[in-house]
């Protein structure tokens, strides 16, 4: 095997926003699988916000990424080489697989997808991790009833745009928070949303109180920070907030910003939980199943932002801390 690899190794823990010099980037030959491995060449690569926090030090619900390890990242591709029966050549396999070219593997953490079920992006973005998390926070956690109003953050990205239409699709008024007048447009024009709050040019508390008149039952929070406390201003009796992220508050170099509102969960007899995704992955086959049952009837569309390239990683993951990726963010690689 006359392969070699590119990948992005942490170098250092960033400060603030992620820069280049955060990581090196390094090729080497690939090695053939031993005993129970196997060999993956990634075609997609996920970029999530929380790619900023592995590379913290700090104490999460998973390890830090390494100084000099490859940086971590879910990924799909398909098997040159398997010496693990559960796996054969042409698979296409999908996983923490990392920030590179080639990925030698054993299997641990990878499942399977059929690219004759759905095109292959869509595992990285509605039927994968933003999808899933989507589903189950929603659903599990935020438990909206129909007729009630739902509030997203985040709402014309991977995470919040599956929200949002998954509470229309439970008979709910969705009010979506988002910035700029381009992604509020599509979230209330193409995905049905009943209104959209620009919070880059709008009070989003005065503008929670005219959407949400009878109060917010359900707040799905993605960012943090004051756009929360809007929130919790504007929360109806027995309403539930669900923690699902707090991307403005990833790259603060002082500490994080709490909720300063937040005896209006005592007023209103209301509760806010945390979510982490990983805690379902036993029930991901049911909610793929009825999200692509969903996307065949014409009720859930999905959007990809699909960047070329993996040497563009550094620059490309900041995309998501700009507000400058419009749908699930993935970089692509050649296929050969
Ligand atoms: N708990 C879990 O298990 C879990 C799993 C997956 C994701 N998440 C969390 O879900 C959230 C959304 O993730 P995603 O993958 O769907 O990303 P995404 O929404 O597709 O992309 C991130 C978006 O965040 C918005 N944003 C960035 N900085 C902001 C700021 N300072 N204030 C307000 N909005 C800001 C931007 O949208 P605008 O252009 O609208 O500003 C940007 O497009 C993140 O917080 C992520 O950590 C949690």
């Amino acid at each position: 095997m006359n392969l070699i690899n590119h990948k992005f190794e942490l170098a250092a823990r960033p400060v603030g926003l992620p820069k280049r010099s955060d990581w090196n980037y390094k090729q080497e030959s690939v090695r053939e699988p031993g005993d129970g491995e196997l060999l993956v060449k990634i075609l997609y690569i996920s970029l999530d916000p929380a790619m900023r926090g592995w590379m913290n030090e700090s104490k999460s619900y998973i390890p830090p990424v390494g100084i000099g390890e490859t940086m971590r990242a879910l990924a799909l591709g398909r098997v040159l080489a398997s010496q693990n029966a559960n796996f054969a050549v042409g698979d296409h396999v999908y996983g923490p697989l990392g920030v590179q070219a080639f990925a030698t593997t054993n299997g641990n953490g990878i499942i399977k997808v059929d690219p004759r079920l759905a095109s292959l992006p869509l595992y990285l973005s509605v039927l994968g991790m933003p999808g899933m998390t989507a589903y189950f926070a929603l659903l599990d956690v935020g438990r909206p009833r129909p007729g009630q109003t739902v509030v997203v953050s985040g709402a014309a990205g991977a995470v919040g745009s599956i929200v949002g239409q998954i509470a229309k699709i439970k008979g709910c008024r969705v009010v979506g928070i988002a910035g700029g007048a381009k992604k509020c447009q599509y979230i209330v024009k193409e995905l049905g949303f009943d209104a959209a709050i620009d919070y880059k040019t709008e009070s989003v508390v005065k503008a929670l109180r005219t959407h949400c008149p009878t109060g917010i039952d359900v707040y799905f929070d993605n960012v943090g920070g004051g756009i929360l406390d809007a929130a919790l201003a504007q929360l109806a009796r027995g309403a539930r907030v669900v923690i699902c992220g707090a991307i403005s508050q990833y790259n603060n170099t002082t500490p994080i910003k709490g909720p300063s509102n937040y005896l209006s969960l005592l007023v209103n007899r209301a509760s806010m939980t945390g979510f982490l995704v990983s805690d379902y992955a036993g029930r991901f086959a049911e909610a793929a199943r009825e999200m692509a049952g969903w996307m065949a009837a014409g009720k859930l569309q999905s959007r990809e932002d699909i960047v070329d390239g993996l040497d563009t990683f550094p620059e490309t993951l900041l995309k998501l801390f700009t507000g400058e990726n419009f749908g699930k963010l993935i970089l692509k690689l050649p296929e050969a």
